[in-house]
């Protein structure tokens, strides 16, 4: 049973933006654009795309998702926008939610994404910073719903860098009432700030766990899950995040700790061999395509909500 919609016209910045039901709600919602059991029109609403880093799924989800309500995109490639030449932000936003009823940004600093919203008066959704990736939590909790048909009982494990995709992971879980276990070097632990917010949202302090080993972190784990080590804008650390990763690849040793019917994810893109060996991205365990489809799904869910 659907409930009623208390997103309308919010920002998305965070998966701190948003409660449990709402959080069920938007899954809810997006399973039923994926089997087809729902056609909401939003004929004419705009969505601006504002995009500092480069992206492959979350642009075009983003595209097709709208299509599929009946509105459309703008793109707004910094270099070609005054945004690039160094229009503020507070300008910028003033002036494009004039134009479009909601507007998704991709940018480095979380900072600036709030400085967006503060001066924005349509929704702003969050499409990757360098502290969050909500929208990517929004289909990762899809597909382990599609998997395990309940949250009861899973044991997600994150095997990686503590940040953006992690964190949202954290704070989503945390919604969730489900265990996550982060597994990362030393040095590359998420921010306090996350792990605090986490154990206010969650009554069980103890199902989140922060180790830097993975062997024991995947134990019966139900979801192995990992990311690139070396996020964009951070090309220049490549050389040192190999180093420090290493031991940190999902690869079959780590597969055959965890439970038997594990399924594995990568928010994508991935680099073979580091994060993850070529066998485990293609083995029978991975669930990667089905939840890189949902990011379709979740944010045609996410839209729809903002739009209402
Ligand atoms: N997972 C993800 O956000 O992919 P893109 O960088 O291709 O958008
Ligand atoms: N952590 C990665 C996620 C890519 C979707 C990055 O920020 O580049």
């Amino acid at each position: 049973m659907l409930q009623p919609n208390k997103l309308a016209n919010k920002n998305f910045l965070s998966s701190l933006d948003i409660s449990t039901e709402e959080l069920m709600h938007v899954l809810e919602l997006a399973s039923s654009f994926k089997n087809k059991d729902l056609n909401l029109k939003f004929d004419g609403k705009v969505l601006g795309l504002i995009f500092d880093k480069s992206s492959t799924r979350t642009r075009v989800s983003f595209q097709v998702a709208m299509s599929r309500l009946g509105g459309s995109t703008i793109d707004l490639n910094p270099t070609t926008s005054q945004i690039g030449r160094g229009e503020p932000i507070k300008d910028t936003a003033r002036v494009l939610s004039r134009y479009c009823d909601v507007i998704a940004i991709r940018t480095f600093d979380h900072s600036d994404l709030e400085e967006y919203a503060k001066w924005s008066t349509k929704p702003v959704i969050n499409a990757l910073t360098d502290f969050e990736h909500p929208c990517q939590a929004l289909a990762d909790f899809l597909t382990i719903h599609e998997e395990f048909l309940d949250f009861k009982d899973v044991v997600l494990t994150f095997i990686g860098d503590g940040n953006n995709v992690a964190n949202s992971l954290i704070l989503c879980g945390a919604l969730l009432g489900i265990e996550v276990r982060i597994a990362c070097p030393k040095g590359y632990e998420p921010h306090d700030l996350i792990i605090n917010n986490a154990k206010k949202i969650c009554k069980n302090k103890n199902l989140l766990k922060i180790t830097n080993d993975p062997i024991t972190a995947v134990q019966g784990a139900n979801v192995l899950y990992t990311d690139v080590w070396s996020s964009m804008g951070e090309e220049n650390q490549k050389e040192e995040k190999d180093k420090d990763f290493n031991g940190f690849t999902i690869d079959s040793n780590l597969v055959e700790k965890a439970d038997k019917d594990a399924i594995i994810l990568h928010c994508l893109p991935a680099y073979r061999s580091k994060e993850i060996t070529d066998e485990v991205f293609e083995s029978k365990h991975s669930r990667i395509f089905d939840q890189a489809e949902n990011r379709l799904h979740a944010q045609q869910a996410l839209l729809s909500c903002l739009l209402s």
